[in-house]
């Protein structure tokens, strides 16, 4: 678990492979008055990936690693995160799937949000499959990352309620409004109860 941190805000690390509207909602909350969070490092597998030029707009310092080999690539990553003392990881649409190794390093400080109310529908394509299977109910998690994909200990969920013949585009666009406001919940919840 995170340690207790006193006065001092998490020193944070965003890792994203993509369009980061978490990492923007993320940065923002990071900015408002008390929050519990410092980003000050984003890391990518993807250089094209849109979100790096919200970090880089704010001066976040930001670096892409490839994933050619990822056991280099999590290797120059643990460096990093020691460097600049990082205690907390936020997964935000990073699509790599860390190793065992490097999730015990940081060790109950990972967090990851994932686009459906877990247990259900771990992985990829969840929205499509609400849909085909006529769930009532779809939402978002924001999770603790073990060795196991989507399977951490939950934090916070937010149930939304799908809508008659929503395709998995709009469902996709409310969910991750959502997203946007529970993942800064769930982590001023995982920090009050340290
Ligand atoms: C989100 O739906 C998140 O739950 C999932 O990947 C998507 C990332 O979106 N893990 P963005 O890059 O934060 O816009």
């Amino acid at each position: 678990m995170i340690k207790s941190i006193g006065p001092k805000k998490l020193k944070t690390s965003v890792f994203i492979s993509g369009n980061g509207s978490n990492l923007k909602s993320l940065i923002r909350f990071s900015k408002t008055k008390g929050s519990p969070i410092n980003i000050i490092f984003v890391i990518s597998n993807n250089k094209k990936a849109k979100g790096l030029f919200f970090s880089k707009k704010k001066n976040i310092e930001t670096k892409t690693y490839s994933f050619k080999k990822s056991n280099i690539a999590e290797i120059r990553i643990l460096k990093d995160l020691r460097k600049r003392r990082v205690n907390l990881i936020c997964l935000a649409g990073f699509m790599k799937i860390l190793s065992k190794n490097f999730i015990k390093r940081f060790k109950g400080k990972i967090i990851n949000i994932h686009p459906s109310l877990l247990p259900k529908y771990k992985g990829l394509n969840t929205h499509e499959r609400v849909i085909y299977n006529k769930e009532k109910y779809s939402g978002c998690t924001v999770h603790l990352v073990n060795s196991k994909l989507d399977s951490g200990k939950i934090i916070m969920q937010k149930k939304v309620k799908l809508r008659k013949n929503e395709n998995s585009k709009k469902l996709a666009k409310r969910i991750l409004k959502e997203e946007h406001i529970l993942y800064p919940k769930a982590i001023r919840k995982l920090v009050s109860n340290l």
